[in-house]
Order: C-alpha cells, then structure tokens, then sequence
C-alpha cells in the first residue's frame, strides 16, 4: 500500500519545453535519441528515469516500481526542444558534423532534427578562445543582451506551447574564473550586467534569464555559473530549482566507482595518473589553458572528498594526483581515457591498477541530460528550490550547500537520489540497516 505522499507534486501535464545553450555533440545526441527512442529505434540505456526500479518497504515486500511509475515524470513524447549556437547549423547538421551517430539513423530523424535552428547565443571569445561564430547577439550591454534571451525564452514558451521549461547548458567549456565582487549580490550583478563588467561570462547571463524567466537551470559544463552568491539568492528567491556542475560520465565516473571500493578495503594510494585523449570540438575547446583549468579543478576535486587524508594519512596524505587532456582529432568523439593508479596493500606493498577506458563521450552525457531535465522538472513541479543536493549523482563538482563538503561516492548519490524521490512520496527511507529480518 503506497504511503501518504510527505511533497505536494503538480501533474507533469502538457509539454515540457528544454533549452539549451550549445548544440553541439552532447545536446544533439540527447535530442536525436529521445526522437530515436519514441519512434522503437533505440532503448534510453544509461537513463535512471527510463530503466531503473526502485525498491519500497521491505526486501520481502516485492514491491520495486519503475522509477517513471513512482513519481510523476513528464513522457518523452511531451518534451519540445530549443537552444542557441554561435554556429546557424540546424541540430541535424550539428549532429552530422559531431560524427557521434551513425548517419543511418540520423537520417531518418531529419524532419524534428533540422527543425530546430539555433537561436543567436550569448557569446564572449575571451571566454571561450578556440572557437568563433556567426551566430551571436551584438548589441548592447551584456543586460541587454540578458532581455533579449528572456525574450527568446518567452518566444520559445508561446511557439511551442509549452506549459513548463527546462534550460540546461550543453555549450562549450568556459575559461576559469573564481566568483569576484560583481558575484557577491544580485544588485551587483544586475549592476555589473548593465556596465559589462568582463567578470560575467556568457554562461552566467543565460542562467540569470533563465532564473529570472521562472526555468530551473542544470550546468552540464565545469564553468563557474549557478555557483554564485548573486545566482544562488536569485534561485531561492523565486523558488527555482538548480544544479550543476560537469556531466560525471566517463573518467570520473570510473573514479568515483573505484575510489570508494579502495577506500572501503582500507587500501593506500600513492599515485593516480589520469590521461584522455579525444578529437571532438569539446576536446579542442580544452587546449586552451583557460578552459582546460575549469575542467582540471572538478576532475581533481573528485578523490580528495572520497578519499578523505586527513582521516586516513597513512593511506591517502602523500597521494600523487595528474589529469592530463589532449586534443588528438582522430578519434573524434571516441575518447580514450587512461587511468594507472599505484596502490599499496598490506605492509605497504605496491600494486598497479591500469584502466583503459575507450569511451564514447556523448553517448554517455546524453542520458545524463535527459534525466537531468525530467528530475529538475519534478524538483520544480513538487515545489523544491535551489541546490537540488540529490542529483549530485550526475555530476563531478556536485554543488553543495556553503560549509558542507560534497558527496563525490557514486553509491551514496544513488541512494541520495531515491532516498528523496522516497521521501518525496512518504515511503520509509532505506537504510540496509536490515536488523528486522533477524529478530
Ligand atoms: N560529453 C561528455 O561526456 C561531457 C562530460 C562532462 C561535461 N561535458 C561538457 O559538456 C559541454 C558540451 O560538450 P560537447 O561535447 O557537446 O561540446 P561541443 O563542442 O560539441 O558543443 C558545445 C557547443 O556549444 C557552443 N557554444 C559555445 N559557447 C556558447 C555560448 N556562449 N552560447 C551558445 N552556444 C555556445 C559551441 O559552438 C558548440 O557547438 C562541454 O562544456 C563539455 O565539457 C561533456
């Protein structure tokens, strides 16, 4: 018997609208697919919301509903697409040039692919170096600019009928910045917004428009965006939902699965090499220092907050961490991505670990984005705002409430994750304690 629901969740009726800044290699990977999947011509395999069960009540209870029948999530025959490229190709001819999926099939979905046309973007080459387009908004201050993606916004809602939105950025990786002053408030942002302070970078005007537009916004990239006190306040404010940052799909996702089994068998590491080499767009937009630095910082970030040094000295304290990316064309969006890992066992004595994971980068990302969306529209739908902590599962730099650490390890995001879709319909939380089939 379903327990009385703990969230008041509105229906997720009529059509969910998705924008997204950059149709590139992952976006159009995530709309051919959907349109794929609806017409039998593919299975959403890597997709939470689409495959995975969830188990309710006790082991002997039987009772393991599909996620997508536990919580109300908007169907893939409801979504609607949009986006904005500094490049006018239509996301079919995006997704020809991104070589990710095989021309066959793209062909066949044509019609819904060519239909969408980018949208001039918000664009700024000091942010994004290696790469120039016709495709952008010229005039006026970067609040200018700001009105006219609302504007695009409203546009998108009314022509497609939407009822709801989603904005999720998909675009290339921006430059490292840290938040500085224009960051600490929203007066100081709209301020800095209306003088052009070179402080706000793209990304951050499309989540302002977006947060101001009432449309909860996900960062699929590693760029400072919604991770700002002046974004943060806005997001509480109106009651919006977010979450970021850096899709976790290939190598990081590896490390987050081995980290914490070393660490729960009590193992040291010395040393953990991380190499990728990778010949898509994305990759050439990381030989630029600037945006290799963005992606550096949340790649590293991951095995210090799993691994703990401080607790465990003797195991973790003298650990030799290298990522290293390296644009190399012919693999397009075949990435490799190595791993050595040198660890120690009893007595310290050495071992080696090698992974070698040839991956493909947007076939991984784009059940991210489609999960992304329908669980961000849920949060919104169900009344939840600003950091939504329980999809930290998808992500390398999970955003976090100030003063907490993040949660990197893969196996507590999940249970995070359906912990609070529980929750969220009034059924016990799981806790494995299992004391009660003993007794
Ligand atoms: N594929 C993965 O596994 C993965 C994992 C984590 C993060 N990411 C991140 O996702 C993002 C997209 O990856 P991709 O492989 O699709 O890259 P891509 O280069 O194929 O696509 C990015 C697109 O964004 C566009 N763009 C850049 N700046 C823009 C702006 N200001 N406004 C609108 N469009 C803009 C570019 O023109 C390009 O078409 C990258 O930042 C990447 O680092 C990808």
């Amino acid at each position: 018997m379903a327990a009385k629901d703990n969230v008041k969740i509105a229906p997720a009726s009529g059509k969910l609208g998705v924008l997204i800044p950059g149709i590139g290699a992952v976006s159009t990977t995530f709309i051919a697919g959907v349109e794929a999947i609806k017409r039998g011509l593919g299975l959403p395999v890597g997709s939470l919301t689409q495959l995975a069960t969830i188990r309710l009540g006790k082991r002997t209870d039987g009772r393991s509903p599909k996620i997508k029948d536990f919580v109300p999530l908007a169907g893939l025959d409801q979504l609607v697409f949009g986006g904005w490229d500094i490049y006018e190709d239509t996301a079919y001819e995006a997704a020809v040039n991104a070589k990710v999926l095989e021309p066959a099939l793209l062909s066949q979905l044509k019609e819904p692919l060519a239909a969408i046309k980018p949208m001039k973007a918000v664009f700024d080459h000091e942010y994004v170096r290696r790469i120039n387009g016709p495709n952008v908004k010229t005039k006026g201050s970067k609040m200018d600019k700001a009105m006219e993606l609302m504007d695009d916004i409203a546009q998108f809602k009314k022509s497609t009928g939407a009822d709801r939105l989603i904005m999720i950025w998909c675009g290339s990786t921006e430059v490292f910045h840290k938040p500085g002053a224009v960051h600490e408030t929203l007066e100081k942002f709209e301020e800095g917004l209306r003088q052009d302070d070179p402080e706000i970078a793209p990304s951050q005007i499309y989540a302002y428009a977006a947060l101001k537009s009432g449309v909860p916004y996900a960062n699929g990239a590693p760029n400072l965006t919604t991770d700002l006190p002046a974004l943060l306040d806005l997001a509480r404010d109106r009651n919006i939902p977010i979450c970021g940052k850096d899709f976790k799909t290939g190598q990081t996702f590896m490390k987050t699965l081995l980290a914490p089994g070393f660490k729960a068998r009590m193992l040291g590491i010395n040393g953990w090499f991380s190499t990728n080499i990778l010949g898509n767009r994305d990759g050439e937009v990381l030989e630029d220092p600037g945006s290799f630095k963005s992606k550096e910082e949340t790649k590293l970030s991951v095995l210090d907050t799993i691994l703990q040094p401080k607790l465990y000295p003797d195991l973790y304290e003298n650990l030799y961490h290298v990522v290293r990316i390296n644009y190399y064309p012919p693999r397009g969006d075949q990435k490799e991505g190595w791993d050595n890992i040198d660890i120690f066992g009893w007595l310290g004595y050495p071992m080696q670990i090698k992974v070698d994971f040839l991956c493909r980068d947007s076939i991984l990302a784009a059940p991210l984005v489609l999960d992304l969306v329908l669980f961000l529209d849920l949060a919104q739908r169900s009344g939840m705002r600003g950091i939504q902590e329980w999809l930290s599962f998808y992500f390398k730099a999970p955003m976090h409430a100030p003063g907490l650490y993040p949660e990197h390890d893969i196996f507590i995001q999940l249970m995070k994750l359906k912990n609070t879709l529980r929750h969220m319909r009034g059924e016990d939380l799981i806790t494995h304690l299992g004391l009660e089939y003993y007794d």
